[in-house]
């Protein structure tokens, strides 16, 4: 080799020796790649590197690139065989990077392929659909029975003013009826609701008179928790003002309402009582859908469940609502929504229905 030949070569010597240091840690992807134990991850990232490593060795401005400009410059009688050599070695890096490319593309399309893979003969996943609370499904076929005896449903605040809990419902303050349904206080001026009730009031204020309605919703009081006390609990309020009202109507209309509810031959009993709000009262009973009359375990051997409050609602209460006592009367009542799915349930616990563990919750669908 002449001296117009030496220099250029050793170019093209360095050109590929840098080449070779570089490509060295790829060296082991020519082949295959499996065997690497790579994640995709790590074989993307790799193949990502080689293709910067092309550019850079191969590409427009390599050093290879450089020395194939040098051809023209050497001395004719060794151009061929220096031009020969640029080829060759230009040739065998990118042998080289081919052969890793190719092999780091085949491990990744496997891979990919493996990961987007579906077995069939897995199980499959059972949907699992919800279901109504029991106490939903209970105030649910209330309204029902309501409903199609032309009462409206209120849905009101569970938060409420003394005006609204209390002094509207003829129970000033300092008055007895105040301390057994002491409730949680917000402020100086609200308190959680401690009874439906309140509805009658806004309802009549709203909608005037006449007027049919039942309010169910969530009532508060300060009790501890046993099996048959929560301090959180459910009640329908029912309202019915109109010319007219009778306790008849209050006898009829919640007589023909447990026996929609637990069947035609199911009996009523009235028994004298005292709520501010009516005058008069009465508590209300129904024969005991299990045993009819002789006594069981759900009726505690008397043949009867308690079924709540009622009377005629109190001039008082009207005049608080602005309605006119002297042309309209009314009867109402108010039941437990919770107490009377804990019967037809059999449940020894009342907490269970606000547990919300599903074991028990599922078994009401
Ligand atoms: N508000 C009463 C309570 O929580 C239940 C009640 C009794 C409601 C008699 C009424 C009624 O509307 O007339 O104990």
């Amino acid at each position: 080799m002449t001296d117009s030949a030496k220099e250029p070569a050793q170019q093209v010597a360095a050109a590929h020796e840098a080449f070779e240091r570089e490509f060295e840690r790829f060296a082991p992807f020519c082949g295959s790649v499996s065997a690497n134990n790579l994640t995709l991850k790590q074989a993307e990232h790799i193949a990502r590197e080689l293709t910067e490593l092309r550019a850079r060795h191969t590409g427009k401005k390599s050093a290879i690139a450089s020395c194939k400009k040098l051809v023209g410059r050497v001395a004719a009688e060794e151009r061929a065989s220096f031009g020969h050599l640029v080829q060759q070695t230009e040739a065998g890096m990118v042998q080289s990077l081919d052969e890793a490319e190719h092999a780091l593309k085949h491990f990744i399309e496997t891979a990919r392929v493996e990961r987007e893979s579906i077995d069939v003969t897995l199980p499959g996943r059972r949907p699992r659909p919800g279901h109504l609370h029991p106490i939903t499904l209970m105030r649910q076929r209330i309204e029902d029975i309501f409903v199609s005896l032309g009462y409206a449903v209120e849905d009101d605040r569970e938060i409420e003013t003394d005006f609204y809990n209390f002094d509207a419902l003829n129970i000033p303050e300092g008055h007895p009826a105040r301390d057994p349904q002491d409730t949680f206080y917000t402020t100086d001026a609200f308190a959680l609701r401690s009874q439906t009730s309140t509805v009658q009031i806004h309802a009549m204020q709203r909608r005037g008179a006449p007027v049919r309605m039942i309010a169910p919703g969530r009532v508060f009081r300060r009790d501890t928790p046993d099996p048959t006390h929560n301090p959180m609990f459910y009640q329908v309020e029912g309202l019915c003002v109109d010319r007219g009202i009778t306790m008849a109507h209050l006898k009829g209309t919640l007589a023909e309402f447990v026996q929609r509810l637990f069947g035609p031959e199911t009996k009523t009993r009235f028994r004298p009582s005292y709520f501010p709000f009516t005058e008069p009262s009465a508590e209300v009973d129904y024969s005991c859908f299990s045993c009819s009359g002789p006594g069981c375990r759900i009726c505690k051997w008397s043949g009867w469940i308690e079924l709540g409050g009622s009377g005629m609602v109190h001039p008082n209460v009207l005049r608080a609502a602005n309605v006119d006592s002297e042309e309209f009367t009314g009867f109402a009542f108010g039941l437990g929504i919770d107490r009377t799915c804990a019967r037809i349930y059999q449940l020894d616990d009342i907490r269970l229905l606000f547990e919300n563990d599903v074991r028990f919750l599922e078994q009401f669908r």
